[in-house]
């Protein structure tokens, strides 16, 4: 009989072979996997150093045939380094390294990344215990619009000195000496960000949406953000709309991160404000991300592939198996998830299968197995 879904599997590099792995023995356990093709792709930091490109063309048409994917981790370098490690043969080709995650969420148009920071009773690296938040980042534009130069051509330096009295000053440089990077808004990118995460706030019963931008100083990208912001509230009655700039939200974080329900704000921003949420909450070993579009969605732990750990079974899977319980919620196996989520919150409540990051030693691959058993006896 055919399955139900397509899945593309991307382990990655570093320890995302781990942690996809210990995702799967959770999706079999729980019974998903008898509905399920799963589709490995290639991807990652061994495609760039052999073939010049981390995302093979060959992995973005097996997306294309999947409703979605479940991805692991991808070690990324700075340019030089990047180069440095290519095969000699592909060396002096001008070839860029460029994050396929990055990538994939641009070309795949998975604008929402969606965040959730949920402290699970029970565990003891827990900042506070009443903290249920959840961070949409926007995830196509902003500074990550990759339109960007070092030197600048000269041309756009004329047309910037040209159209804005503010680039004058920076005319006497040498272009060699000046970088820019863009941070491009679009209203279509702003109002899709900004309306999911009210839709979601809307339904899952948060009071507050909070727009977390710069617009005091940033006054054209923020400032669309916020305008915007006060013209879609007026659909959402039941909801608050809260405006904090950036800096200050990462102090509020810290001071009373139980106030705040959803947090909506632009691609950097919300790296970084997704970061400081998840060390609330127990840190990077607890933090998923679900990368979705009006059709596809990539769901991935928020960690990176921490090479220092690589072949050790180590890390904690919990942030790729509740990644993977996202992904069950975007299906709408809205039970499934459950139990998924009901297993994780088991475990980290007992207190007695913990990763190195919560103090203990047990290994990842025991840490999948807990909460597969929390499955199989619930
Ligand atoms: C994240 C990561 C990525 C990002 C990196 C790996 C490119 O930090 O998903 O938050 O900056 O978006
Ligand atoms: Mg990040």
């Amino acid at each position: 009989m055919p399955k139900r879904y397509k899945i593309a599997i991307l382990p990655g590099d570093g320890i995302g072979d781990d942690v996809v792995e210990a995702a799967m023995k959770v999706l079999d356990t729980v019974g998903f996997s008898n509905q399920a093709e799963y589709l490995y792709g290639d991807i990652g930091w061994e495609f760039w150093k052999a073939e010049g490109n981390p995302l093979p063309d060959r992995t973005i048409e097996l997306l294309k045939e999947c409703n979605c994917s479940l991805f692991g981790a991808i070690t990324s370098k700075p340019k030089e380094e990047a180069v440095a490690e290519l095969n000699p043969e592909l060396r002096n080709k001008g070839l860029i390294y460029f994050s396929p995650i990055v990538k994939l969420r641009q070309l795949f148009d998975l604008y929402v990344n969606l965040r959730p920071c949920k402290a699970y009773p029970g565990n003891i690296l827990n900042y506070r215990d009443d903290i249920d938040l959840v961070v949409f980042r926007e995830n196509t534009e902003g500074l990550y619009s990759g339109v960007e130069w070092h030197p600048v051509p000269e041309a756009v330096m004329k047309v910037l000195a040209d159209n804005h009295p503010k680039a004058k000053r920076f005319e006497d440089f040498a272009l060699e000496d000046l970088a820019i990077s863009t941070r491009i808004f679009t209203r279509k990118g702003v109002q899709r960000i900004l309306r999911s995460s009210m839709e979601y706030a809307t339904k899952v019963g948060y009071k507050t949406v909070t727009v977390v931008e710069k617009p005091n100083v940033i006054r054209e990208t923020s400032g669309l953000m916020v305008r915007e912001a006060r013209k879609l509230i007026k659909d959402y009655p039941s909801l608050e709309l809260w405006e904090t700039n950036i800096d200050a939200m990462a102090m509020w974080l810290i001071k009373n991160p139980q106030d705040y329900g959803v947090l909506v704000t632009s691609n950097m921003f919300g790296d970084i404000i997704s970061d400081e949420a998840a060390q609330l909450v127990g840190g990077l070993g607890f933090a998923c991300s679900g990368n979705i579009g009006d059709k596809m969605a990539v769901f991935e732990p928020t960690h990176g592939s921490a090479p220092k750990y690589v072949g050790q079974n180590k890390v904690n899977p919990i942030a790729t198996i509740l990644a993977a319980k996202m992904m069950l919620d975007w299906l709408n196996e809205k039970e499934t998830a459950q139990q998924v989520e009901n297993a994780v919150a088991e475990v980290i409540k007992e207190g007695k299968t913990r990763t190195y990051d919560m103090g203990g030693n047990t290994s990842t691959t025991e840490m999948a197995d807990a909460i597969c058993n929390k499955i199989e006896n619930s």
